[in-house]
């Protein structure tokens, strides 16, 4: 495999079911020189059922949670788990986090060790919120990152985690040289992916937050 494709899920491959068999039948046959790997915001139960229900590709890597996990072969990588580890604590940054009223917690099956999940339904207020909780963490002397997506779903990750830093870990571990990368995504928790070395294709329907 000589070539790393890094592709997130809604919206980018997934979102108009003939484009993405016909893009998924030109990768088939281009399958055995890719590393494919799908990096995405959803869990990883959440992508199985994704993968099945729209017939993608079986992926080499999957880069689940806004690159709070990194599965192969759907086993947890144990390495970039201890990583994220280092410097997290979740349980402080959760009660820290129940005192914004504003934000909503997701269902449990988007929260994993190393990730913790709102919505934020307040678009005219939401960068004031988000700002007021950065600097609470700060304060605190809490290492976390907030990733907001959508206008709406905000993840707060391990410093050292988003799909970003997972695909350069990878891309290390593969020995792919970054103009052999190509990074294609459609919303702010892709951004981290195109602050990589790395080629990258914005899609035609991306959302502001990317463009900007
Ligand atoms: C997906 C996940 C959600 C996350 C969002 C943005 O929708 O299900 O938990 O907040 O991506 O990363
Ligand atoms: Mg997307």
């Amino acid at each position: 495999m000589n070539f790393l494709l890094v592709i997130d899920l809604d919206n980018t491959l997934v979102g108009d079911d003939e484009a993405t068999l016909a893009f998924n039948q030109h990768l088939q046959s281009k399958r055995s020189q890719i590393c494919l790997i799908y990096a995405t915001g959803r869990s990883h139960n959440s992508t199985c059922e994704l993968i099945a229900q729209k017939q993608l590709l079986t992926p080499d890597y999957l880069i689940a949670g806004a690159g709070s996990e990194i599965y192969k072969d759907d086993k947890l990588d144990l390495d970039w788990a201890e990583y994220l580890s280092q410097n997290w604590d979740k349980i402080a940054i959760a009660s820290l986090a129940q005192q914004f009223p504003q934000l909503k917690p997701q269902s449990p099956k988007e929260q994993n060790p190393w990730k913790l999940s709102f919505c934020l339904e307040l678009a005219p207020t939401a960068s004031s919120v988000l700002n007021d909780l950065q600097e609470k963490l700060a304060e605190s002397g809490l290492a976390a990152q907030i990733i907001f997506s959508s206008n709406r779903d905000v993840d707060i990750l391990p410093q050292t985690s988003n799909k970003g830093n997972a695909l350069t870990y990878l891309q290390k571990r593969l020995q792919i040289p970054p103009d052999a990368t190509l990074v294609c995504g459609d919303s702010g928790n892709d951004i981290s992916m195109f602050e990589q070395d790395a080629r990258g294709v914005i899609v035609a329907n991306a959302l502001s937050e990317l463009l900007e």
